[in-house]
């Protein structure tokens, strides 16, 4: 598959995007592990969110899906079964860290694979973790790569610090800690995403601070919970961005996820001179909002900050592309994990950037882009990653002449109806070539 974009002018309208995948992969655990109905409204329906419900079920329990609600029938955590075959997590790095917190939690044995992308990303940074909690890991590369054997039960809590800012090791060794005999204490350099602290507490989890540690007793067991899933901040940011740069354009992406470990992406458009207007909606468990851009004008070149680094990990190929369309000179800095993700994402977008014309210099932990260029037609490559193909599309409404972005299919891992939503804004602008 892959997408003619067409430059047809300003975006315009109000959307709702789908539902946050963070927020929707830690539903179905939690309600896998949880005891009572765990009803989870509007989540993500995508191939990274439909894995982790796929593994839910092969755990024996029973799901039901009616209209946009899953319901899942937790019985526990003694209520669960042994996985009978391999747990294919597809391309979903937090299905497969998140996963194996739960399964190196009970008496187990379960064999962990995923996709070529998938496959090549580190898993040492959970196996380490989980061994410490005495379960048994093994897989290729000492059981750093998939596919990953895990062999659990008998855990013990334990004290750890992690070396990354990375929310997918803490859900790990949180979730696993909830199984475990005794407390466990997670601290990281800085703050990852809270969702997993936020739906615990949610279902009735006591998940206390002391200083940096997170504090959690093991034996607790999360209540059935109803999980109202927000938009994902990670999919409006695309249209968010596209409006910013294309002059005249008047866009709202209502009922967002605005969780404040999130929204790094907006401080940036707000520092770059975009004109945003942020109305909350809802504030349980996960706030919500409405957030409007109105292109104005040029952006400004900035940079950003590496405090601000985890709340935007995501979207950071997104800002090399307001940075090609900003005056001036944009760094990135204090970002290497973007190395491993669905693709090197540190390389994959200064490639997207240097097809588009760019200066940019790539760096071992972030890039530099020089900004303000006429941006070039491509054409453009995913390069498999779902995050560069969204992106290459929103760079491409910046260029003067049409472009063609390749290799597209990637999309469905999270965000399947993108081309629609952006046809909405901008009639005309994007054509899908190939089966969608
Ligand atoms: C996620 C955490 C982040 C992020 C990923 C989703 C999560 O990864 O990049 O898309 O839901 O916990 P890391 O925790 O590895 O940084």
């Amino acid at each position: 598959m892959s997408w003619k974009i067409t430059p047809t002018g300003p975006l315009k309208g109000d959307i709702l995007v789908p539902g946050d995948k963070s927020i929707t992969h830690r539903a179905y655990l939690l309600g896998a592990l949880g005891e009572g109905l765990t009803l989870v409204t509007d989540p993500l329906r995508a191939e990274d969110t439909d894995d982790t419900l796929k593994a839910v079920r092969g755990l024996g329990l029973e799901v039901e899906e009616e209209g946009n609600t899953v319901k899942i029938h937790g019985l526990g955590p003694e209520g669960l079964s042994e996985p009978e075959d391999l747990l294919d997590m597809g391309n979903s790095g937090t299905g497969v860290r998140l996963m194996a917190g739960l399964m190196a939690s009970r008496p187990f044995l379960t064999v962990f694979t995923g996709d070529s992308s998938l496959r090549k990303r580190p898993m040492g940074r959970i196996a380490k973790p989980l061994r410490m909690m005495g379960a048994f890991i093994d897989g290729r590369a000492d059981g750093n790569l998939l596919p990953l054997v895990v062999r659990g039960g008998n855990l013990k809590g334990i004290d750890y610090v992690s070396p990354v800012a990375s929310a997918q090791v803490k859900s790990c060794v949180l979730i696993a800690g909830l199984g475990a005999e005794g407390v466990t204490r997670f601290s990281e350099p800085s703050v990852s995403r809270d969702h997993t602290e936020r739906m615990l507490k949610g279902a009735g989890v006591h998940i206390g601070r002391e200083g940096h540690w997170l504090v959690l007793e093991g034996g607790q067991i999360p209540r059935g919970a109803v999980v109202r899933v927000p938009g994902d901040i990670s999919s409006a940011a695309f249209f968010l961005a596209a409006a910013a740069i294309v002059e005249g354009s008047d866009v709202t992406v209502k009922n967002v996820g605005v969780n404040p470990t999130r929204i790094g992406v907006l401080e940036v458009l707000r520092a770059m001179g975009a004109v945003m207007e942020i109305s909350p909606v809802s504030g349980e468990v996960e706030p919500a909002a409405d957030i409007r851009v109105r292109g104005v004008g040029k952006l400004k070149g900035i940079r950003v900050p590496d405090e601000w680094i985890p709340s935007i990990i995501d979207e950071l190929p997104l800002v090399g592309v307001l940075a090609a369309c900003a005056e001036g000179e944009t760094i990135i800095s204090g970002a290497g994990e973007l190395r491993v993700k669905e693709s090197d994402r540190i390389t994959s977008t200064v490639e997207m950037l240097t097809r588009a014309g760019a200066d940019v210099s790539e760096e071992r932990d972030g890039f530099t882009v020089k900004g303000g260029f006429p941006v070039r037609g491509g054409p453009y490559a995913s390069q498999g990653d779902h995050r560069i193909a969204m992106s290459s599309a929103v760079l491409a409404l910046a260029a003067a002449e049409r472009s063609e972005i390749n290799d597209t299919a990637c999309v469905r891992t999270s965000f399947p109806d993108f081309p629609v939503l952006l046809g909405k804004l901008c009639e005309g602008a994007v054509r899908v070539v190939g089966k969608h």
